[in-house]
């Protein structure tokens, strides 16, 4: 029988490019395509069903197997450590996580560090491995506005052209790690539908080096 393979896509465009992967790997849904504001498409003829759902979320999603694969930026996974498979690298969605501040900031140890960022986890590893002592400040978008605006002395955050930064009047100051698209596994799925899985993942490897 043919098992149904439940993938959770980011909406947007990350996810656009990763459907496109799937698409020419074998794994199409022509209700992809339609106009509308559904959430899930599904193909039973080749036994395939999309999740379109918050970046952010999709580790989740994933993780409680709601969804057997999906896609996920490195620091998404970095950050929240779901217990999944990482199974492929995507090379897509490339981007830098890094410190960013004032172009001149200059650190002051005698000083406690003001840390803005969307990835306190990260942030809080980062500085740990650098035993500097840091205050951190917990945002959720716009972490540029905070050094400008004094809430912080430093950014951690995502750098993917840098036109962010470089048009609010900063700059990057130390480069944590690359970052780029995963396709990730629930771990009882790999178990339970390892062939199809796989498989699929075989094909998108290939589709991705043609
Ligand atoms: C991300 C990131 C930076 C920007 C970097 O923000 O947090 O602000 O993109 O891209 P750039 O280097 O190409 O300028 P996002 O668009 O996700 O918005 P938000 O974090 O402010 O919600």
């Amino acid at each position: 029988m043919n098992e149904m393979i439940n993938v959770a896509l980011p909406k947007g465009r990350l996810g656009d490019k990763a459907y496109e992967i799937l698409e020419r790997s074998g794994y199409p849904c022509p209700a992809m395509k339609e106009d509308n504001r559904k959430l899930t498409f599904e193909n039973p003829e080749i036994g395939v069903r999309y999740f379109l759902v918050k970046p952010s979320d999709v580790a989740v999603y994933v993780e409680r197997g709601a969804a057997d694969i999906g896609i996920a930026g490195k620091d998404i996974l970095l950050e929240y450590r779901p217990d999944v498979y990482e199974l492929l690298d995507l090379k897509m969605g490339r981007c830098r996580m890094c410190v960013a501040g004032p172009k001149d900031f200059r650190d002051d140890p005698a000083q406690t560090l003001r840390v803005a960022t969307k990835f306190p986890n990260i942030a809080r590893a980062y500085y740990s491995g650098l035993s500097r002592e840091i205050e951190l400040i917990h945002l959720n978008g716009s972490i540029e506005l905070a050094p400008l605006v004094g809430l912080s002395d430093v950014i951690v955050d995502i750098v993917e052209t840098g036109k962010t930064l470089y048009e609010n009047g900063l700059a990057p100051l130390a480069e944590i790690v690359d970052i780029s698209a995963r396709l990730i596994a629930n771990k009882a799925s790999f178990k339970f539908k390892g062939d199809a899985l796989r498989a699929l993942c075989r094909q998108m490897e290939r589709t991705m080096n043609l």
